[in-house]
This record gives C-alpha cells, sequence and structure tokens, in this order.
C-alpha cells in the first residue's frame, strides 16, 4: 500500500486522479492540497471538496494553497476546463470544512503523522511542492520517497510551442523542486497524449450507473470538446494527470527512461521547457523517471474499473 499526498488543481483530469487513487486497493490518500493553475484557488479547492463529497470521501483532509504562483501572474485554464474548472457534471456542493491551516501546514503535518514514507503527487503547478521543500527541507528528504508529477514535455508544448500548461505557470517552482534531490517520476505531454480516452470509450462510461459514472461521464464529455481541434490530431481525450496514479497502481503500464531534467526558466520563447537530457549528454545525476510509453487499453481498463467500483 503507498501512502500519497496528492497536490491538484481540479479540473477534469485532476479529478480522474483522484479517483483512480481513491478506488485502488494499492493507495492510501492521506490528504488532498490544492493549487492555483486550471482555475484561480478558491475554486480549485471547492472542486476538490465537491469531488471528495461525490465520492463519499469527506474524511480526507484537504487544505487550499498559495494564491499565486511565486512570481509570475496567475494564468488559468478556463478555455479548456470551463468557468468553474470542472464544468460539464452536477456536482455536490462540499458537505464538510476545508482545513483551516495552509496546503504546506497539512502536507507537513500529515508526513509527520505517517509513520511510513509517503509519495507527492502534483498534478498541477508546482508552487505547494515549492514552497514546502523550501520551508521543511529536512522533513520532506526524510518522509517523501518520491516525487510523482503531471508536467513538461520533450520537445512538445500544449500552452506554448514548446511548454506544457502546469510548468508554463510556474517554472521557478518547477526548477525548485526538479533540482530538490528527491527522486522524481514525470509524466509529460510525450505520454499523455497517448493516454487518450476515445470518444466511443467515453460513451462506455455512461454504462457505469453509479453516480461516480454518471458525474464523470459528463466531465469526460466537456472535456472532449476541447480537444475535438483538428490541430491537436486527438480521437479523444488525453487523460494527463491519471498517468501519475496509474504509474503508482501499476507501473508495468508504462515504458519509462531515467534521465536528467531540469526547467528554462527565462527566455522569450522557452520560459517554462523542461529540458530532458534523453542522451545524458551532460552528464548530470538522473533526478528522474520520464514516463514514454502507456499501454492505453489497459490504462483505459484501470479507469472503468476504478469507476464502476463506487456505490
Ligand atoms: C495539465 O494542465 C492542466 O490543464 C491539466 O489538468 C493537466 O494537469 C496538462 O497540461
Ligand atoms: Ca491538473
Amino acid at each position: 500500500m503507498k501512502n500519497i499526498i496528492l497536490d491538484c488543481d481540479p479540473g477534469h483530469d485532476d479529478a480522474l486522479a483522484m479517483m483512480l487513487a481513491i478506488a485502488s486497493d494499492k493507495v492510501k490518500l492521506l490528504a488532498v492540497t490544492t493549487s492555483a493553475g486550471n482555475q484561480t484557488p478558491d475554486k480549485t479547492l471547492n472542486n476538490a471538496m465537491r469531488l471528495l463529497t461525490l465520492m463519499k470521501r469527506e474524511d480526507i483532509p484537504v487544505a487550499g494553497g498559495n494564491q499565486t504562483p511565486l512570481v509570475k501572474e496567475l494564468a488559468t485554464a478556463g478555455n479548456v476546463h470551463g468557468k468553474s474548472g470542472l464544468d460539464g457534471a452536477d456536482l455536490p456542493d462540499p458537505d464538510f470544512e476545508a482545513q483551516s491551516m495552509t496546503a504546506i501546514e497539512l502536507i507537513a503535518q500529515t508526513l509527520r503523522n505517517s509513520k511510513d514514507q509517503v509519495t507527492l503527487v502534483v498534478t498541477g503547478p508546482m508552487t505547494n511542492a515549492a514552497l514546502f521543500l523550501r520551508v521543511y527541507p529536512d522533513l520532506a528528504k526524510e518522509k517523501i520517497d518520491q516525487i510523482v508529477f503531471m508536467g513538461g514535455a520533450m520537445g512538445l508544448g500544449n500552452w506554448t510551442p514548446s511548454v506544457e500548461f502546469n510548468i508554463f505557470v510556474d517554472p521557478e517552482a518547477a526548477k525548485i523542486v526538479l533540482n530538490f534531490g528527491i527522486p522524481m517520476v514525470m509524466a509529460p505531454l510525450n505520454v499523455t497524449h497517448q493516454a487518450q480516452i476515445l470518444k466511443n470509450e467515453i460513451e462506455h462510461v455512461k454504462t457505469i450507473k453509479n453516480p461516480v459514472g454518471q458525474a464523470f461521464y459528463g466531465l469526460l464529455n466537456f472535456f472532449e470538446i476541447y480537444h475535438e481541434d483538428p490541430k491537436w490530431g486527438f480521437q479523444g481525450a488525453p487523460l494527463h494527470d491519471p498517468c501519475t496514479i496509474a504509474w503508482i497502481i501499476d507501473p508495468s503500464l508504462f515504458e519509462t527512461k531515467k534521465m536528467n531534467v531540469d526547467v528554462e526558466a527565462e527566455g522569450e520563447l522557452v520560459r517554462g521547457e523542461t529540458v530532458c537530457d534523453y542522451y545524458d549528454l551532460t552528464g548530470k545525476p538522473h533526478n528522474t523517471e520520464v514516463l514514454l510509453g502507456i499501454d492505453r487499453s489497459r490504462f483505459i481498463k484501470l479507469i472503468d474499473e476504478s469507476l464502476a467500483k463506487f456505490d
């Protein structure tokens, strides 16, 4: 059983990542923290709480994170995720309170209370993770075994030509986290663009009759619309964030390669680009295991089976 903390900015694909973690008997979700990203921080926090209410896991503590990225102005992705950040389904209002402490305090408390090591999963901008590592470096080194994140790309971009959204929002934070020294696992666009759910597979989700399945059917339909633009060449919607939890549940779903990954935090054209030393040209330490290939049909099966587990 892997203990995890999920730092997310829900977000349709963040919601799927949370759902996979809750449904799995291989993962124990100890806490959820939220970042500003897909929507403003008030909305992403509310969305995390709405999702936990939907999945009847109000027992999992939730705390909101930093209001802004470390240096940049906040950029949001309402064009992808809608006005609420989770458009497409009627989710219940939260029926519990968020923690009164901040995200980094909840991460610290959760680590201190855990006798085992914990994996930090980041599916939004890395603002909270970077702040946590800066404020609690010793606790982080002692208790976090790895940081698994969705973000970045090798040679691709989805926000600017070579920059992925999560790293675009807070490049300085990503640079701090990648250079901290905790082993990293990265789900870049190269793998998440393979992790598509096809339209007929979204239709199959409609047959999962429990309220969680029905809500995700609406969410997936909404999320798919943005990705219909032919420029992407998709046949469905890329499920970015659930790749992180799927990796923790079953690493055999993925092909990976270890390499050095850093972030370019300056530059007119490339601020936020992840620089992945695939051919080991720098000889720098292999700080990151990069997911590069996925068994798509087994991944979709995991999503279907997980949705079907809810009452
Ligand atoms: C990432 O950006 C967000 O819009 C998604 O939730 C995902 O984390 C993909 O670039
Ligand atoms: Ca996200």
